[in-house]
């Protein structure tokens, strides 16, 4: 698979990533642990060298669970993975129903990094997001303290998620941001207005997640599919059964688009992200072989200019429904 550079940093990855966050949290039960490491193995071997989790995806079990299936390929493929919650028991651990705590505080990030690194059985962290901006924490202390892990050797690069443009100015100031990781699909285009212009301006990469609509865009899920309790999606308004059945015009344009490429929606969903810069990185996240090899094929997805203008005034037609998030993790975005 070809490669890509995020921003002006050197570090490349492949123009593709996989989230790892599903295999074990957020869309319903985790994966068969062995199987999750064959599917882990089985990416490196089609290409993929950059792997996206975080502390809190489990919590902590993802970590473990992207240790281990990488473990024979340390120091081969890059490693991205998120501090900035505080996953005091008492609080809902997921993070998602509840009311979970931010907690940027210099001391918890050098407590994260240490924790981190053990379970994900390597000594220095590729790439560490704040996974959210913490209101109660200047964002130079939290840079300030990954600059530390930086000199340290612990950590390489750092990257913010879901920051707006001025956080991610003043971080970029303290030490350089080499990635921005921020919801960015065909459904989720906010990042276009001022964010992705400040990002280019700075020479930090893009690493767009949910790039496949959280699985809508691929045309899986329409307004009869049942989302299980346990899943995620059953609580983010766009993923109503009213939000759903008005946003199928959206898979109904990439369903045309991929007739004549001869390619899948899901795979047009990520072609059109890889075509919007030449520094922005999909993770897209399976648990299934089959989809994995699927969306790997999306690298090989030529979208021409008249594609992308069709794509575009197709697009510009559809008003999409609902909020991304339930409110209260709305309001951890863009600050
Ligand atoms: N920074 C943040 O705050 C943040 C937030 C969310 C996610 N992330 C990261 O971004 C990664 C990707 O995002 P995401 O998992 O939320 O959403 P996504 O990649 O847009 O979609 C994943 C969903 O789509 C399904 N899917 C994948 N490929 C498919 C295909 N070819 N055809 C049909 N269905 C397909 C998956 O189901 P199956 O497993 O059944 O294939 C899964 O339910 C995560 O793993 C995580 O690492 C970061």
């Amino acid at each position: 698979m070809q490669k890509r550079r995020l921003g002006n940093s050197n570090l490349e990855v492949s123009a593709l990533g996989l989230g790892c966050m599903g295999m074990s949290f957020g869309y319903g039960p985790a994966m068969d642990k062995q199987e999750a490491i064959a599917l882990l193995r089985t990416a490196v071997e089609r290409g993929v060298t950059f792997f996206d989790t975080a502390e809190v995806y489990g919590p902590y079990t993802n970590e473990e669970l992207v240790g281990e299936g990488l473990a024979p390929f340390r120091g081969q493929v890059v490693i991205a993975t998120k501090f900035g919650f505080d996953l005091d028991p008492k609080l809902d651990p997921r993070g998602m129903k509840g009311s979970p705590g931010l907690n940027s505080r210099p001391e918890h990030i050098k407590q994260v990094a240490e924790g981190s690194l053990k379970r994900l059985r390597i000594e220095v962290i590729d790439l560490f997001y704040q996974h959210r901006v913490d209101p109660d924490v200047p964002i130079e202390d939290v840079a300030g303290a990954v600059k530390e892990l930086i000199q340290e050797g612990k950590v390489k690069h750092f990257g913010l998620s879901e920051a707006g443009v001025q956080t991610i100015r003043r971080a970029h100031a303290v030490q350089p941001v080499t990635a921005l990781q921020s919801e960015y699909s065909l459904w989720t285009r906010e990042p276009e207005a001022e964010v992705l212009p400040t990002l280019e301006e700075l020479g930090i990469g893009f690493v767009p997640f949910s790039p496949l609509g959280k699985g809508f865009l691929t045309g899986k899920i329409d307004e009869n599919t049942k989302l299980e309790s346990t899943d995620f999606r059953s609580t983010v308004p766009r993923f109503a059964p009213e939000a759903r059945k008005a946003n199928l015009a959206l898979v109904d344009l990439l369903g045309r688009i991929a007739a004549w490429k001869q390619a899948t929606p899901a795979q047009i969903a990520l072609a059109w992200l890889l075509a919007q810069k030449p520094w922005i990185v999909p993770i897209p996240g399976t648990t299934k072989l089959h989809r994995l090899e699927e969306n790997l094929g999306a690298a090989a997805v030529d979208l021409t200019l008249d594609d992308l203008g069709e794509i575009e005034s197709a697009a510009s037609q559809i008003t999409v429904q609902g909020a991304r998030y339930p409110e209260h993790l709305e309001k951890m975005t863009g600050r």
